[in-house]
């Protein structure tokens, strides 16, 4: 099975990828951040990103794969725009975030692992992100907390999200 002949990196994607080889020894030990350029460009990291990352590296298929299943950061489903994961671990489930994930369930009628049908949210949930003490969490795009969550602001921030254009 071949790569579609559209899949591939945008030129300024390629030039970061070129620049970050050089950081590494091998091209297989950039492997995690070449996967990361790719789940940022493409949203995810399926079946045909994992083969075009493969040819691109020239590293093999089954490595990629491994990778891919074994980090549970990289999608091997699309999801939305924007991802959302509730910490659900002890402290933030303490203070509330059974409450928090029941408010974004209710404000987008999804369950916890779905997408919204306009592809805008996906809720998700996390162990421990370290943010014990501003419990509860959440972590938005797998790079921003919001913390000391309360009803109200989950809900404006579901708002504010809401609003921004694609
Ligand atoms: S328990 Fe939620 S950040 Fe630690």
């Amino acid at each position: 099975m071949s790569v579609p002949a559209e899949l591939k990196f945008s030129d300024a994607t390629m030039r970061e990828y070129q620049e970050l080889l050089t950081h590494y020894p091998t091209r297989r030990a950039a492997l995690l951040p070449t996967l990361w350029l790719a789940q940022r460009d493409f949203g995810w990291v399926g079946e045909d990103i994992q083969r075009y990352v493969s040819e691109l590296m020239e590293v093999p298929l089954s490595h990629v794969r491994a990778v891919v299943t074994f980090y549970p950061m990289f999608h091997q489903e699309r999801v939305g725009k924007f991802l959302i994961d509730v910490c659900t671990n002890l402290s933030c489930r303490l203070r509330g975030a059974d409450r928090i994930v029941d408010c974004i369930r209710i404000r987008l009628g999804i369950e916890v692992g779905q997408t919204t049908p306009d592809g805008k949210f996906t809720l998700g949930s996390a162990e421990c992100l370290a943010s014990c003490g501003t419990a509860p969490m959440l972590q938005l795009n797998q790079d921003r907390y919001y913390e000391n969550l309360t009803e109200e602001s989950i809900l404006a921030l579901l708002d504010e999200l809401a609003g921004r254009g694609d």
